[in-house]
């Protein structure tokens, strides 16, 4: 509750986005849901903050920034400009911006640090590394060469490094009973079972939180050549951004604990187990629940750069405006679920739903009236069954939204509202106004038809407002509303706040029509440029044959584990073959491979592989394989690539 306003208060985020070249229409998503939550929250009468923000350390950024000649802090700015334009562009109306390079993040970031260090949560200990002595420098497994310092090519030593640990499993248990009694905390429901499930209940490890070998991210600043891990980093921007710990916590006391953090799917473990147990070990209130929606993907795969099959928002919203794309992202797809994303899906609905269905509804109605009442809104006379109908289903709609919006359920919100202007559409079909405007005697009639059709815009145009911020408007001057009482929440509640007298004015169609067939073709020339600029070569799609079935306990003899390759070299005078040494789980074994065309030596130390284990042995060159690595391979294209496990599993780990 705001002391000052009365008024309750609302606090939604969004994750803070990696500065990426250009952002997409996955990104659009989540920023255009939790604008959409924030408008309706205002709307009903909220006293709304809503935060997004870049979050812009890390080895990424560092990178990228020194490919492009500039500095981290350079590279940055241009990009998080550009993603303020598109919030703009697409009236994404935050509260407040934060970035992870912010001097009030940074502090932030150093305090919340601090206080875990000091009460001990965060502990200094040794992660496990190699060290090159003459160069002073720390190498992980991976980036070693043939076994050495890849800077000199001397030997190193196994070796620790310092690092700081965060107490994740002394807070495991608390989680949990947190989590199982708290069932809204985690929304979907189902994502509750697979944090559960997946992470909590195998148990919690202590997380390393820092890093000496990062330089681009927050200093400890106890102890500045530690660098502060990147999630510990992002996650406290939701309670920085309120001035949390500072003296000017006013915001942090209105505010805190957020009612929702809207994220994607793939980052709800960040969320739920991280960020609570953050919160509760520096003995801060709980965010009252973090929501993880789909995905939206583009042929079945999630969208990314490099495949080419990016949805560019800014395109969109240029060439449809960016309510009808907001619209779409929200209407599509039940909120939670992935959702494909097609042209074709978003040109029927942008025709069928805003065109057809509220486009007519509006222009038919204020047409009628230009046409019969001279543009005078007429007064309504007595209402009959069909007309009370229609408005007990307008009185109930705005409850009926609310109750789905609160559960975040976009989509369905939207299908109540759009329910009832299918009614509206239909309830010109049934009063036949242009029969009645033939009779002077049914004038009060077809005044009352024309006065219910003009009040049900009215109230359609303010329930679609947090959802098409610019559509509003554009239905009032239509429909001559222009005082601003009747564009509010309240006005909703009860059928019959419209003027008579009030004068209607006929305007460009709200959402034109568009050619599906030509559009299609258009939109498809320019997918295929982007996807060629992407991938210079064609390549047809692979096709595989089936072989003749096997039986389940085939299937069965087959033993696969996860192995660790600790060494390997060249087979002498073997073009092809690489001999390595694994770690099948406790037991060390030679596989030989036709590889070496595809893999160097060095590249293959460290790396986790499938190995079919029970195959028989065999003498290759001299040396005895025992054992066969699994490899993805297509000989015509040239490629031959090594399976591996998607996340951590332990070598002798068996696959079925
Ligand atoms: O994860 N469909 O940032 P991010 C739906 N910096 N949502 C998508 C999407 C798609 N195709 N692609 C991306 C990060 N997103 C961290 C967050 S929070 C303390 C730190 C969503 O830029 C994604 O799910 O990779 C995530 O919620 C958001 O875009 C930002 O992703
Ligand atoms: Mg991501």
């Amino acid at each position: 509750m705001c002391k000052d306003c009365e008024k309750k208060t609302f606090y939604i985020t969004t994750p803070i986005y990696y500065p990426s070249d250009k952002l997409h229409i996955g990104h659009s998503y989540c920023s255009t849901a939790a604008d959409t939550m924030a408008r309706f929250k205002k709307l009903t009468g909220y006293d709304v903050f809503f935060l997004t923000g870049t979050d812009e350390h890390g080895q990424k950024i560092e990178r990228k920034a020194q490919a492009a000649g500039v500095t981290p802090q350079e590279y940055v700015d241009r990009i998080v400009a550009g993603i303020k334009d598109l919030w703009k562009l697409m009236d994404v109306d935050y509260d407040d911006f934060i970035r992870t390079t912010d001097e009030r993040h940074v502090k932030g970031v150093q305090h919340w640090f601090r206080q875990l260090y000091e009460q001990g949560d965060i502990y200094k200990s040794e992660y496990e590394g190699w060290y090159c002595t003459p160069c002073e420098s720390f190498w992980t497994e991976l980036q070693l060469k043939d076994g050495c310092c890849p800077d000199c090519g001397r030997p190193v030593e196994k070796t620790r490094e310092e690092s700081y640990f965060f107490r994740l499993s002394k807070y495991q248990d608390w989680l949990i009973q947190y989590i199982r009694e708290h069932p809204d905390f985690i929304q979907p429901p189902s994502r509750t079972a697979e944090m559960l499930n997946n992470f909590l209940l195998p148990g919690l490890q202590d997380l390393c939180v820092s890093r000496t070998s990062l330089k681009w991210g927050i200093p400890v600043d106890f102890d500045p050549k530690h660098t502060v891990y990147v999630w510990v980093d992002a996650l406290t921007n939701y309670i920085n951004a309120l001035g949390a710990g500072t003296e000017n916590d006013a915001l942090y006391r209105k505010y805190w604990p957020a009612d929702i953090h809207l994220v994607g799917k793939e980052i709800v473990r960040f969320h739920t187990i991280i960020w609570p147990i953050m919160l509760h070990a520096l003995g801060l209130p709980l965010p009252k629940q973090v929501f993880g929606h789909g995905w939206l993907v583009i042929d079945g795969g999630k969208m990314s750069k490099s495949k080419g099959n990016v949805v560019d928002p800014v395109k969109l919203c240029e060439r449809y405006t960016s309510d009808a794309v907001r619209y779409f992202l929200m209407r599509e797809v039940p909120f939670g679920s992935d959702g494909e994303f097609t042209n074709e899906a978003l040109i029927k609905r942008i025709n069928s739903d805003l065109a057809n269905d509220l486009g007519n509804l509006v222009s038919r109605s204020v047409a009628m009236i230009e046409k019969y009442f001279d543009g005078v809104v007429p007064a309504p006379a007595e209402q009959q069954d069909l007309d009370r109908a229609l408005i007990a289903q307008l009185e109930a709609l705005p409850a009926l939204v609310e109750r789905h919006m609160n559960a975040l359920q976009f989509s369905v919100a939207l299908s109540e509202i759009w329910k009832v202007i299918g009614e509206c559409n239909r309830y010109i079909d049934q009063t036949t106004p242009w029969i009645l405007a033939r009779n002077e005697a049914d004038r009060p009639r077809l005044g009352t038809v024309l006065y219910n059709l003009l009040e049900a815009s009215r109230i359609v145009a303010v329930l679609v407002g947090p959802f098409m911020p610019r559509t509003p408007a554009r239905i009032f001057e239509q429909t001559g509303v222009t005082d601003e009482a009747l564009m509010t929440w309240d006005s909703v509640q009860r059928f019959g706040a419209a003027v008579p007298g009030s004068r209607v004015h006929k305007g460009e169609a709200l959402f034109p029509r568009i050619d599906v067939q030509k559009e299609l073709e258009l939109l498809e020339k320019q997918k295929q440029e982007a996807a060629k600029a992407a991938q210079p070569e064609e390549k047809p799609a692979k096709r595989f044959e089936q072989k003749p079935e096997i039986a389940f306990e085939d299937f069965e003899k087959l033993q696969l584990v996860v192995a660790r390759v600790l060494k390997c070299e060249k087979v002498p005078k073997a073009d092809r073959l690489l001999k390595s040494t694994l770690d099948v789980g406790g037991e060390e074994r030679v596989v030989v491979s036709g590889i070496a065309g595809h893999y160097k030596p060095e590249e293959m130390v460290g790396k986790q592989v499938v190995l079919l284990a029970n195959l028989a042995p065999r003498k290759i060159r001299g040396v005895e394989s025992r054992g066969m690595l699994l490899c993805a391979a297509d000989d015509e294209a040239g490629v031959l690539r090594l399976l591996s496990v998607d996340g951590d599993a332990d070598a002798g780990c068996e696959i079925g």
